[in-house]
């Protein structure tokens, strides 16, 4: 019996993207031991069983993102397998994790408040809870609708997404006040102070928006914690219950796996920097403009 000494969180694990992502890191590394976080414990146990070759080296972990008591209970279930699964040997004691995904999020149509409340607050909380057991990396499943959405705004709220010193008050404030406003923002109206004059959040835009305040969070996290790796990336469009119920099976949609090949580099490769943000083709990217995979690297000229 081989021991682990790396051990793996990803939330919403249990299908998509994150399901993918664990097959692929158990696959490609067999020092690996996944936590495959699902908020149904049904589902991550099915979810499991689709792992069968591997299955030793994966724990489902009960983990809603949005529930308090949940996110309590996944941190110290993942400390106490640390130390009492003969499979793990975690290498620091201290930080038995070697990464966590933030990969969950959702996409609602008509529900800016819990779009915005999953993607960015109980994504922070989660990260939060789990940081001091992570010794090495932290990757954030983001999206290319971040950049999109920060394109389409003025330069006044393009300086506030594309700000590498924003801390997590700053974009607190931000999503508290979209949702004070339910979403209808107007610049120069009362309803939005100067310093965040130029952030729109229309319906359409709720999700590029909480996607944008991500890659502020995964700047903000990696200014603040220069220890760890910490990168944010998109997994493309992928054909998901999340995309296929929205739009059907469309051309240029790849598949989950194909989406893993670029969570496995942020999770693996020695990538230059911190804190940025990279395209599916695993390729750095910009956080206010739509890079086409196969395009150039973005080169930021203040790092
Ligand atoms: N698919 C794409 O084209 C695409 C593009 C860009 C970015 N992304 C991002 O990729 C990530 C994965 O998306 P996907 O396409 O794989 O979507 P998906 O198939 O809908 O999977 C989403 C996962 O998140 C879980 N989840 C949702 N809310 C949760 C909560 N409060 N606590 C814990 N888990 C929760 C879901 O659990 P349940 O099964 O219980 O609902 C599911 O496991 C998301 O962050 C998404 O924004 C996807």
């Amino acid at each position: 019996m081989s021991v682990c000494s790396r051990v793996v969180v990803v939330t919403g694990a249990n299908k998509g993207v994150g399901h993918a992502l664990v097959q692929a890191v158990l696959d490609r590394d067999s020092s690996a031991f996944v936590f495959l976080g699902s908020r149904d414990v049904k589902r991550g146990e099915s979810a499991k069983a689709a792992i069968e070759k591997h299955a030793d080296r994966v724990h489902v972990l009960q983990l809603d993102i949005s529930d308090a008591m949940s996110i309590v209970k996944a941190v110290d279930e993942v400390k106490r397998t640390c130390e009492t699964n003969t499979r793990i040997c975690a290498a620091n004691a201290e930080k038995p994790m070697y990464a966590l995904v933030n990969n969950c999020g959702v996409f609602l149509d008509d529900d800016y408040e819990q779009t915005l409340n999953v993607n960015v607050l109980d994504t922070h909380n989660v990260t939060e809870a789990f940081l001091p057991l992570v010794g090495s990396r932290v990757v954030f499943v983001s999206s290319a609708s971040g950049p999109m959405y920060v394109n389409n705004l003025s330069k006044k709220g393009q300086a506030i997404f594309t700000s590498k010193d924003k801390s997590w008050e700053d974009i607190e404030e931000i999503i508290a006040i979209v949702k004070k406003n339910k979403g209808v923002l107007e610049s120069g109206s009362n309803a939005i102070p100067d310093h965040l004059e130029g952030i729109t959040a229309s319906s359409s835009q709720w999700y590029g928006l909480s996607k944008a305040c991500v890659n502020l969070y995964n700047m903000h996290l990696a200014r603040t914690h220069p220890s760890l790796k910490v990168h944010a990336y998109t997994p493309g469009w992928v054909a998901t219950d999340m995309t296929l119920t929205k739009f059907g099976k469309r051309d240029g949609m790849i598949t989950p796996q194909k989406a893993a090949i670029t969570g496995l580099k942020m999770l693996y490769e020695e990538l230059p920097g911190n804190g940025r943000f990279y395209g599916s083709d695993g390729v750095r990217s910009p956080l206010d403009a739509y890079r086409n995979p196969g395009d150039d690297p973005y080169v930021s000229d203040s790092e």
